[in-house]
């Protein structure tokens, strides 16, 4: 049996919620039966391309939000990905070509476990979860986003970081060929996240695989990117084919580029302007007018305990 990608109306496109979510119980049972083997995943599309799957959701996520979804179109037409174009209108185009398959996840560093995952592995390997959370970028817009993935924290936890481990550093891919951006001088490549290990830690911290439904798009990170909710937009790394436990901060790409203007944390925090602009409201993309953006963006009494004692005005 086939399974097509898009078998119809985007959530974007649907006005009634109990449409969307009937459409949802659907195809998390045609992917239920894709898991249970009862019925063949199948492979659409060209070599290099993820299969044309749908994602087996296992729950929605506890941490969901239920404030209105972004429409798909501005998620997936407006993104940040300096791999491809500093333009958040054109990667989308320019990201088609990204192969995402085969792709390798290498485990390294100060672990007991180093591991080259394959992507089938790990997308096959946790229950996958459905997370409704805001996303607010350093530009100083926002949006809504159900994501699908798995909480970091297990994935880790497969690694057996050792006790020396005190940050977790991720890479993305390095091909100039295939992402243009790369043959620029925008960022220092590859790009570089870190997070500190307890922070890796947090329950809210997700890798994606998917969204609204869907295997992440090339433009979002696919095939497998982080999702840092209480963050700035730039922590959650995407495209990511390395996972190293250090001892010492990583040094990231953009604390690299412009160290006085992104921090090693980049909490939302809208007491702390960036030295460009407020940081005190935000667009909500697809709302009239700007909204108060919230501590931590509004994640303050599950994640702002990382950072008690801290700071934050030196600590950006
Ligand atoms: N990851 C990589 N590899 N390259 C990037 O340019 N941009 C970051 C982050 N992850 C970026 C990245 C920034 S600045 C933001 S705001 C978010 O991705 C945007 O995620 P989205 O486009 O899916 O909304």
């Amino acid at each position: 049996m086939l399974l097509k990608t898009t078998p119809g109306i985007k959530p974007s496109e649907v006005t009634d919620k109990k449409l969307y979510i009937s459409r949802r119980q659907f195809i998390s049972g045609s992917a239920a039966l894709i898991a249970s083997g009862l019925v063949g995943s199948s492979f659409l599309g060209k070599p290099g391309d993820a299969p044309q799957e749908k994602l087996a959701i296992a729950k929605r996520g506890e941490y969901t939000i239920s404030e209105s979804i972004t429409p798909y179109e501005e998620a997936t037409g407006y993104t940040n990905f300096y791999e491809f174009s500093t333009g958040k209108r054109s990667v989308k185009e320019l990201s088609k070509s990204l192969r995402t398959r085969p792709w390798t996840l290498s485990v390294e560093g100060l672990v007991e476990k180093p591991k080259k995952y394959d992507i089938e592995e790990l997308i096959h390997m946790f229950p996958l979860e459905e997370r409704v959370y805001r996303w607010r970028c350093v530009e100083a817009w926002s949006m809504v986003i159900p994501w699908i993935g798995f909480p970091l924290a297990g994935f880790i936890k497969k690694c057996e970081p050792t006790s020396k481990a005190e940050y977790v550093e991720f890479t993305t891919l390095y091909d100039p060929e295939q992402m243009p951006g790369q043959q620029t001088k925008a960022l220092d490549w590859p790009y570089i996240e870190g997070l500190r290990l307890d922070e890796a830690m947090h329950p809210l911290a997700l890798v994606a695989v998917g969204m609204y439904d869907e295997m992440l798009p090339n433009q979002n990170g696919a095939p497998l990117r982080l999702v840092i909710p209480w963050k700035y937009g730039f922590k959650s790394i995407k495209s990511i084919v390395r996972v190293r436990f250090v001892e010492k901060m990583p040094r990231s790409s953009w604390t690299k580029k412009r160290p006085e203007e992104y921090g090693f944390y980049a909490n939302v925090n809208p007491n702390v302007d960036h030295p460009r602009w407020s940081q005190a409201s935000e667009r909500r993309i697809g709302e009239e007018g700007r909204r108060k953006t919230l501590m931590f963006n509004g994640y303050a009494d599950q994640a702002g305990h990382l950072y008690s004692g801290m700071n934050l005005k030196k600590f950006y």
